[in-house]
C-alpha cells in the first residue's frame, strides 16, 4: 500500500506507519476493539481483513464495538471466522445474524446514542484498541473521519491504544463537514448547545492524544454501497399516506410546509418514504438523522432539502459515484456528527423531529417490534429508532401490511417482542393507510388500526380476536392463550392466515 505521508500532517506521527498485518498482530485474544463504521460507511477495512487472515492460523476471540453495522463484508468475515465474542450495538449482515441466532456469539442490541455513556462510565469492557478510518491527521493531532463518525470519537478518547487507518480512496472534500462534540460526564455536563440543524458546535476532527497512537495504516478502498431496493408500488403508496398525514397536520396548524426536521430510519421502506417527497409540495426541508441514504441527496438535487445533519452517509453504487464526484455542491449542506449527538434525546426533543422508522410488525394497540422475527430471531437491531421515537415531535412507524407474499401479517394481535411501546408510538402507516394514535385509548386505537392499516385478508381474523378479547375486559383486552396464535400458525402451517379457506 502506497504511503501518502502528506495525509499525516502531525509530522511526529509519520514514523508510526505500519502494515495492516503488523497492526493486527497487536490484537490479543479477549481484547475489546472499538471500530469505526456506521451502516456500511467509514469502516476500518485493512486491519479488519488482516485480523480475519490471522484467524486462519490462530484461535482468538475479541469483542467488537462499532458505531453500527459494518460494510466491506467485515461483519460477514468476522462471523465466518468465528472471532467475535460479543458484538454491539448494531449489525445487519446475514452471516452474522445467523451466528447470533445460533448462539455462536453474543449480541447486545443497544440504543445507538447510549453506547458512548457506557464507555464513558466504564459500564462495559474498556476499549483496548480504537481502530478508526480517517482521511488524514491534522498538524495538531486531530483525526479527520471519513464517511461516518459513529462512535469513533468516544472510542478514541477512551481507548488504551489507537490505530488510525488512513483511507486514500475516501473523498478528501469531506474534510470540514464533521462536527465533533463531547458531552462530558453525566451530572457535570452543560446542555448540548445545538438549537438548529445546521449549527456547528464542536471541532472539525477527533482530538487525539498522540502518545496513544500505536500505529497508522494506509489503505485505498471505497466503502461498500448500500443494498436498499428501489421504491416499489407499496412503498410509494405508504409515502403517499404519510404525505396526506402531513397535509392534515398542516391544515390543523401543527406543521407548516417546511414540516420539521426529518429523521428517517434505515432500509428500503424508510428510503422509499423520503423519496416520495420529491414530487410533493413540501420544501425547504431539513434532515436531522443518523444515516443519509440516497433519498436525501435526491431531495437535495430536487431543491427540496436545504440542510442535512447525520452521523454517516451510506449510498447505492451509482449515487455514491455521483455524490462523491460532485461533493462540492453538497458540502455546505451537510454536517456529520458523533452518533451520540445525531441521536441525542435532548436534541431530538428540542428540535422537535419527525421520526420515521420501520417496524417488522406492530400490534393492534400500537406496540412496535423492529428487531425480532417471531419474537426470538434477531434481524438487525433497534439501531437509533428508540433514540428518536421516544423523544420525537412525531414518532411514526411504517411497514408493508404483509410480508413474504402475504403469509405474514405485519399487524398482529400482540407483538412477539417490544422495541417501541404503545406509549412511544404516534402514527403507524402501511400501504392500507395511516392510523393516528395520538390521544386514543387502547380500545380506540384498535378500531383505527384494523380499519386503516391491517391488510383486508387479515381483517376478519383480527376482528374475531378482538371481539373475543373484549369479552374478557380490561384496559387493554387480550386473549392471552391466543395472543401469539398467528405466529404459531406461521411456524406450523407457513402462514398467519388461520382459516383453511383463506390458505392459498
Ligand atoms: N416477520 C418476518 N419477516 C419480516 C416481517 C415480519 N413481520 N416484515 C418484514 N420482514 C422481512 C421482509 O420480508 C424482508 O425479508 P428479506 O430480506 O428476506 O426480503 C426483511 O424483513 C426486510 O424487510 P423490508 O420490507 O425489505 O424492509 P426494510 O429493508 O425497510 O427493513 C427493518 C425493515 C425493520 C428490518 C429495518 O428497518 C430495521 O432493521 N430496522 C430497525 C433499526 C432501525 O429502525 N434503525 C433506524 C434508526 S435511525
Amino acid at each position: 500500500m502506497e504511503k501518502n505521508l502528506e495525509r499525516i500532517k502531525a509530522t511526529e506521527l509519520q514514523n508510526r506507519v505500519v502494515t495492516a498485518q503488523e497492526a493486527a498482530a497487536w490484537i490479543q485474544d479477549g481484547m475489546t476493539l472499538g471500530l469505526s463504521g456506521f451502516t456500511r460507511a467509514g469502516d476500518v477495512k485493512a486491519v479488519s481483513y488482516a485480523l480475519v487472515e490471522r484467524a486462519k492460523t490462530e484461535n482468538f476471540k475479541v469483542n467488537v464495538f462499532t458505531g453500527a453495522s459494518l460494510g466491506s463484508d467485515v461483519d460477514r468475515l468476522f462471523a465466518e471466522a468465528g472471532i467475535v465474542n460479543k458484538r454491539l450495538p448494531f449489525q445487519a449482515d446475514p452471516a452474522m445474524r445467523k451466528a447470533i441466532n445460533a448462539g455462536d456469539m453474543y449480541f447486545l442490541d443497544h440504543h445507538l446514542s447510549h453506547t458512548a455513556e457506557w464507555i464513558r462510565t466504564g459500564a462495559i469492557e474498556p476499549i483496548d484498541f480504537a481502530i478508526v478510518e480517517a482521511l488524514s491527521i491534522t498538524e495538531d493531532g486531530m483525526i479527520i473521519p471519513t464517511t461516518s463518525v459513529g462512535n469513533s470519537s468516544i472510542f478514541v478518547k477512551h481507548a488504551r491504544n489507537i490505530i488510525v487507518e488512513i483511507n486514500t480512496a475516501q473523498p478528501e472534500l469531506f474534510e470540514g463537514i464533521h462536527d465533533i462534540y463531547d458531552t462530558g460526564t453525566q451530572g457535570e455536563r452543560d446542555p448540548i448547545p445545538l438549537t438548529s440543524v445546521d449549527q456547528l458546535i464542536g471541532t472539525k476532527g477527533i482530538p487525539v492524544d498522540m502518545e496513544r497512537v500505536r500505529g497508522i495504516v494506509f489503505n485505498h478502498q471505497d466503502d461498500s454501497p448500500s443494498t436498499i431496493m428501489a421504491p416499489d408500488l407499496e412503498t410509494k403508496v405508504i409515502a403517499d399516506h404519510l404525505l396526506n398525514f402531513f397535509r392534515s397536520e398542516i391544515e390543523a396548524g401543527r406543521l407548516t410546509e417546511k414540516l420539521a426536521p426529518l429523521q428517517s430510519g434505515i432500509g428500503t421502506v424508510a428510503n422509499a418514504v423520503l423519496h416520495g417527497m420529491i414530487d410533493s409540495e413540501f420544501e425547504h426541508l431539513e434532515v436531522y438523522s443518523e444515516v443519509l441514504q440516497d433519498a436525501v441527496f435526491d431531495l437535495m438535487d430536487a431543491g427540496k432539502v436545504d440542510f442535512a445533519s447525520c452521523c454517516s452517509i451510506t449510498l447505492s453504487e451509482p449515487k455514491m459515484e455521483q455524490v462523491f464526484s460532485e461533493f462540492d455542491q453538497y458540502r455546505d449542506k451537510i454536517i456529520m456528527r458523533p452518533q451520540e449527538i445525531s441521536n441525542h434525546p435532548e436534541v431530538v426533543r428540542r428540535l422537535g423531529l419527525i421520526a420515521i422508522n420501520t417496524a417488522l410488525e406492530f400490534d393492534m394497540y400500537g406496540n412496535v417490534n423492529s428487531t425480532h422475527v417471531s419474537g426470538t430471531k434477531m434481524m438487525n437491531g433497534i439501531g437509533g429508532s428508540g433514540d428518536f421515537a421516544r423523544n420525537a415531535r412525531l414518532a411514526i412507524f411504517v411497514t408493508k401490511s404483509t410480508a413474504k407474499d402475504g403469509k405474514i401479517s405485519s399487524v398482529v394481535p400482540f407483538v412477539t417482542h417490544v422495541d417501541h411501546t404503545e406509549h412511544d408510538v404516534d402514527v403507524v402507516v402501511t400501504e392500507q393507510g395511516y392510523a393516528d394514535l395520538r390521544g386514543l385509548a387502547p380500545r380506540q386505537r384498535v378500531e383505527v388500526i384494523i380499519e386503516n392499516c391491517v391488510h383486508p385478508d387479515y381483517r376478519p381474523q383480527m376482528r374475531e380476536y378482538y371481539e373475543e378479547a373484549l369479552t374478557r375486559g380490561g384496559q387493554t383486552p387480550h386473549v392471552l392463550e391466543k395472543a401469539f396464535s398467528w405466529h404459531e400458525s406461521l411456524a406450523q402451517n407457513g402462514t398467519m392466515l388461520l382459516k383453511k379457506e383463506q390458505l392459498v
